[in-house]
């Protein structure tokens, strides 16, 4: 396989007959998910998405991206949860850690940032602050086409095309991804002719960072969405049988639902250089909202190390013995950086003259490891050779079909997310939206 996973560190927790005793119920879980006789088999789609995918839809993905990248010096990517974390964290990954803080003559392609994933007016006021009077478009992703953080900041940047462009300008600059037929944002760019792109029914929010969804801003910001498609689908040819000794997605499946079972009901997701950050928060939104249901499941945390050995560390090796942890550790760094020589060892680093940033980086994780094992915490990580899309995909994909049975392990539906409703519901009423007057009335009582 591409990327490796490692839990030779759990033989402390876990006696060596338990994986080959989780086999039947991951070939029950399998079934499920591959036959569509689990909970929730209208969502998986995205199981056969990195090959069956719309290929005029891709190209017309790319071309859109090349045009953006040729009259934009900023992509403004509106979209929250689902629509919003799997582009992030990608467009993140896969580019230089200061992608957006460039300036535009030392810059290839736009600057992509993203709202509608909050409601605070002073993110939203500095943004458009930030893109004074340069030119820039608008992907305004929403499935439902109703959501009230990106359909807010969907107004002002809207607002702000027009202002700048005219009418007609805007909407040369607006593309829309959506539902194929329903919802607001669907209707309003049929109404207005906006270039748009479709998020498949048998697709949740959070298994869509490969479908439009993510492949628009990932490609604006010049990363190759055909390398990242191709990762998906070797890794889907990879983990596709389910047999525990040699599938590594269902080896991780396996082994945190051990560990759930006992007692470690928290997972930190860990990694050790600063452009991943979003891809626990990805993860998070991934395993959390498809694991996190009927009063049971894994939480989904995480941690950035080495930062964070010098904050949440304390917690880990010592606190409340309830955590398991996996690292992604990438192999090659993008770059690595000599230690510097000096004449004097006023600072005590002699000892690593001739050495790399990138040995120091591993040690620490070496080092970690063995403590935060020593200290309780189960220990898994997840070795990938580099931060290219294609290994991105790679990942991608295992996270997806790993969370996909882990779920059905737990005898839940990975698939939905009834939680995610409420606040909506309770918002709509205290905004006042039409249909809502009567829980409005009670709610407002209540506050
Ligand atoms: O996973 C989910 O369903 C949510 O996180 C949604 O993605 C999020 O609420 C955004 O929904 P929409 O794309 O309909 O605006």
């Amino acid at each position: 396989a591409h990327i490796s996973f490692d839990s030779s560190k759990l033989k402390k927790f876990i006696h060596d007959n338990e994986l080959g005793e989780m086999q039947a119920m991951v070939t029950a879980a399998d079934n499920e998910l591959r036959k569509g006789t689990g909970a929730g088999s209208d969502f998986r789609d995205w199981l056969t998405l990195p090959k069956d995918y719309d290929k005029e839809e891709f190209a017309r993905i790319k071309a859109a991206a090349k045009k953006i990248q040729s009259d934009s010096k900023v992509l403004v990517v509106i979209g929250i949860g689902g629509s919003y974390l799997g582009a992030k964290m990608a467009v993140d990954f896969l580019n230089d850690t200061f992608f957006n803080y460039l300036p535009d003559d030392q810059r290839q392609f736009p600057q992509v940032f993203f709202t509608g994933n909050s409601l605070s007016p002073s993110y939203v006021y500095d943004l458009l602050n930030l893109i004074g009077d340069r030119d820039f478009s608008v992907n305004v992703i929403s499935k439902s086409g109703t959501t009230t953080e990106p359909s807010i900041a969907f107004r002002i940047f809207k607002d702000k095309l027009v202002q700048k462009y005219g009418a007609d300008g805007a909407k040369k600059r607006i593309y829309a991804t959506t539902d194929k037929a329903h919802g607001a944002l669907r209707q309003e760019a049929d109404a207005n002719g906006y270039e748009s792109f479709i998020i498949p029914d048998g697709i949740g929010g959070r298994y869509s960072v490969l479908s439009p969804v993510g492949l628009l801003p990932i490609a604006v910001s010049g990363a190759s969405i055909d390398e990242l498609m191709k990762g998906a689908a070797d890794a889907s040819d990879e983990y596709k049988d389910a047999d525990l000794t040699t599938n590594e997605a269902y080896q991780y499946a396996a082994y945190r639902n051990i560990l759930y079972r006992k007692g470690f009901t928290t997972e930190l997701l860990e990694n050790y250089e600063p452009n991943m950050q979003y891809l626990a928060e990805w993860w998070k939104q991934l395993m959390g909202e498809s694991e996190g249901k009927d009063e049971k499941g894994i939480y989904p945390s995480s941690a950035n190390f080495s930062t964070d050995l010098h904050s949440l560390g304390q917690y880990i090796q010592e606190g409340l013995r309830n955590l398991m942890e996996t690292v992604v550790k990438v192999d090659r760094p993008n770059h690595d950086l000599d230690i510097p020589k000096e004449s004097d060892n006023l600072d005590g680093l002699k000892y690593l003259e001739g050495r790399t940033m990138d040995f120091a980086n591993t040690k620490a994780f070496e080092g970690v490891t063995l403590a935060h094992t020593d200290g309780n915490v189960p220990n898994m990580s997840i070795h990938i050779p580099d931060q290219t899309p294609y290994t991105l995909g790679y990942l991608i994909y295992f996270f997806e079909v790993a969370v996909a049975i882990s779920g059905y392990l737990n005898g839940i539906n990975p698939f939905n997310q009834p939680g995610v409703e409420a606040y909506k519901t309770n918002m709509f009423a205290l905004l006042g939206k039409p249909g809502y007057e009567e829980l409005g009335d009670k709610l407002r009582k209540q506050l």
